[in-house]
């Protein structure tokens, strides 16, 4: 099957060529929704999952994401959910992903729910119309106490969704990083019940610091602009990274000295955008394109490659494993869902043909 497009303007893809999507290729498919520059497409890639194709709205993210893909990205306003639910329907993926923005909910916002938290019923509203049998929506661990949230939850729960609501810490994963994220993983074929269980077994025992992270380097310490003085701006390379922000600015002369700083040295500089694009997991052969301001930006809003990648390893496994593990199995890495990859295509076509959600 070849799914394309006849034109080739930014709102419409070029065509998929026949190599891209071949019902040949064993592995499971999936669309990102919001890719941003790709952080969640690419642990999800790494994963073994063959993203299809995504979709944002800011075009400086949307070329970025191209020079680094080869599946086609749509410039998409996701608040039009029906239209783009029409088409993620007849791409039919086995997955949809997704980090709808946490600006409304996040620590750093205002928390007064607008606009921007509508994307996250959207995002809902998309995987229920195209009839998607999982998705994992990723966020800031304030959004599962907002209203908006609340909408989504309740809509998915009453299209037949199970959920897992997953709070994690990247650091844990081996990411350079200390970034508390929740994910939201949904099944339409019931509970995922070896999800935890295998996600357990991507974690790390030895946190990574942003010194091993970023090899050689010619500094000790650096400064991470906090969002209030009551926190400190100075950190040493020899502890993971406090979590990235969508700006990285340079130390004001304002700035009074912590208790806390690792180095009492007035000359610290901050982290440029090449280190920075590290500590989120992307490989020093990623490609940024774009201003300094745009790739801070995009940068800071990604999904740690490392952790998206371990969300994916487990979500994969337990897909496999759902067709055919009984409730409450513990199961160990090397068991089944480490088995062919031709089997887990199996698996998840099993569950494509076999569950019917309760969509409209
Ligand atoms: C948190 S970032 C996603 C980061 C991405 N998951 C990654 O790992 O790199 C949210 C993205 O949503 C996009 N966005 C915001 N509003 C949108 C809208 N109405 N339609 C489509 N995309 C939107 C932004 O441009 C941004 O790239």
């Amino acid at each position: 099957m070849v799914v394309g497009y006849s034109s080739a303007t930014m709102e419409e893809p070029v065509p998929a060529s026949e190599s891209e999507i071949s019902i040949e290729d064993p592995r499971i498919t999936a669309v990102d929704l919001f890719s941003g520059c790709g952080g969640m497409s690419l642990g999800f890639n790494n994963a073994g999952f063959r993203i299809i194709r995504a979709f944002d709205n800011w075009i400086p993210a949307i070329e970025n994401y191209r020079a680094n893909f080869d599946h086609p990205i749509e410039k998409r306003d996701l608040g039009d959910w029906k239209s783009v639910a029409a088409d993620v329907k007849r791409l039919a993926p086995t997955v949809i992903l997704g980090g709808p923005p946490c600006q409304d909910f996040s620590l750093a916002g205002s928390r007064s729910e607008g606009a921007k938290a509508l994307l996250t019923p959207a995002f809902a509203n998309i995987v229920i119309d195209s009839e998607t049998p999982f998705f994992v929506m990723e966020n800031v661990p304030a959004a599962l106490r907002s209203q908006a949230y609340a909408t989504a939850k309740e809509n998915l729960v009453d299209a037949g969704y199970a959920l897992h609501e997953l709070r994690l810490n990247s650091v844990d994963f081996a990411v350079p990083q200390k970034r508390r994220r929740v994910f939201v993983v949904g099944s339409c074929a019931g509970q995922l019940h070896t999800l935890e269980n295998f996600l357990d077994h991507e974690k790390s025992d030895q946190q990574v610091s942003v010194r091993e992270a970023l090899g050689k380097i010619e500094f000790d310490h650096y400064y991470r602009h906090p969002r209030s003085y009551s926190r400190r701006g100075v950190f040493s390379v020899d502890e993971p990274s406090p979590t990235l922000r969508g700006t990285s600015r340079p130390r004001p002369a304002t700035y009074k000295a912590h208790p806390d700083d690792s180095s009492a040295d007035a000359d610290i500089q901050s982290l440029n955008e090449s280190q920075r694009a590290l500590l989120q997991g992307f490989p020093a052969t990623y490609k940024w394109t774009g201003t300094k301001t745009d790739l801070s930006q995009m940068i800071g809003n990604a999904v740690p490659v490392g952790l998206a990648q371990a969300v994916a390893t487990a979500l994969r496994k337990s897909i496999m494993d759902g067709v055919r593990l009984e409730p409450g199995t513990v199961v160990k890495p090397s068991d089944a869902g480490d088995a062919p990859i031709t089997s887990v295509r199996t698996a998840a076509q099993t569950i494509r043909h076999d569950v019917i959600c309760r969509t409209r």
